[in-house]
């Protein structure tokens, strides 16, 4: 089954379906590890504000793009609004501060990166209550933030507007007023979210899967505050016989089989090593009857690894995505 290189999106820009990630990447490792990602071909670069590292990304990008615009045309840069900038008062200020920290002139997808909204403080993107319960803003009015991205696309400085960590009824919501043009959610083997990607394939919205390999780091932070088991996924059985088979890598087998389930994917990794092997994938076939195997390794709800325990209380924002255990 051969696999496009790219999704095309409204108004026929073409999306590398194979992106590079930069969570937990910090500003002393980021600039390298994205430059070794452009070096091994990787176009489609994802940041957030949220991560504190897009100057380091800024600067790794125009090194690279120098006084070649074309060099710029090829990159498709995404950045999100974080949640303390869910408020009409705040989605410039925040876009405008990502596009300067990154320095460029346009982004080429700006996201809403969760539903649910901080207190705005300034300078602290993660404001906390003395308890160490996180400030929410219950009052978070997605409408309200999406208006304010629509009027950030008509004016030019980014090519394509959408959403992160919604589920159906919200994408519903959006598509309403204006529809999504990306929906960037976590998707790999145990948490393939069958449901919500078949609805953004009704709607017509492209959708990229974030923690392709299952998030390693993340899933040991998680466990060792929760008590909650994670998968490895690059050590599950199914997935490593398949690996032998192909004389791949497990994590080449979890990336081509997203690729193979018509979604993009954006692993994100600070080795070199692994860098190269991850956007090595396009030369592997996995064949109907790996794809029904790897399929069969998802465990729904109960898979998810970012469900966004590491911010207490999330679960009683009106706008929480997800299922409330
Ligand atoms: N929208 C959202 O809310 C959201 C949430 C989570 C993630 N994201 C985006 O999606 C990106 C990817 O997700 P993620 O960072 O959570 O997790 P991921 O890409 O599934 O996994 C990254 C982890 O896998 C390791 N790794 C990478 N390639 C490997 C390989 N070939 N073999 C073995 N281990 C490998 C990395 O370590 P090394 O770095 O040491 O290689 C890192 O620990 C993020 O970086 C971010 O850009 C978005």
């Amino acid at each position: 089954m051969s696999v496009p290189k790219y999704i095309t999106l409204a108004g026929g820009d073409k999306m590398p379906r194979l992106g590079f990630g930069t969570w937990q990447a910090s500003e002393s490792e980021v600039e390298d590890a994205v430059t070794a990602a452009l070096e091994a071909g990787y176009r489609h670069i994802d940041t957030a504000a949220a991560y504190e590292n897009e100057k380091a990304i800024g600067r790794a990008l125009n090194r690279w793009i120098g006084n070649d615009p074309d060099r710029r045309k090829e990159l498709f840069v995404v950045t999100k609004l974080p949640p303390s900038g869910n408020s009409v008062k705040h989605v410039e200020e925040f876009f405008a501060a990502s596009l300067a920290n990154l320095g460029l002139e346009y982004l080429d997808l700006y996201l809403i990166h969760t539903p649910f909204g901080f207190e705005y403080v300034p300078g602290d993107l993660h404001p906390k209550n003395p308890d160490g319960s996180m400030k929410f803003d219950f009052t978070t009015d997605l409408m309200a933030v999406w208006k304010e991205l629509i009027k950030i696309k008509e004016s030019g400085r980014v090519r394509h507007i959408g959403v992160s960590n919604m589920n159906e009824e919200q994408i519903n919501r959006f598509t309403k007023l204006y529809k999504p043009e990306c929906l960037q959610i976590e998707i790999n083997v145990t948490c393939q979210q069958t449901s919500l990607v078949a609805e953004a394939k009704r709607l017509g919205i492209p959708v990229v899967a974030y923690s392709p390999l299952g998030s390693r780091a993340m899933a040991q932070v998680l466990a060792a505050k929760t008590g909650r088991e994670y998968p490895n996924l690059l050590e599950l059985p199914e997935v490593k016989s398949i690996a032998t088979a192909h004389s791949r890598s497990s994590a080449q087998i979890l990336l081509r089989y997203l690729l193979q389930c018509g979604v993009a994917a954006i692993p994100k990794s600070t080795s070199p090593k692994r860098i190269k092997e991850n956007i090595s994938v396009w030369d592997l076939e996995l064949s109907d009857s790996e794809m029904a195997a790897l399929r069969a390794l998802d465990r729904g709800d109960d898979g998810r690894i970012c469900d966004f325990s590491f911010f207490p209380g999330v679960e009683k924002h009106p706008e929480f995505p997800f299922k409330r255990h």
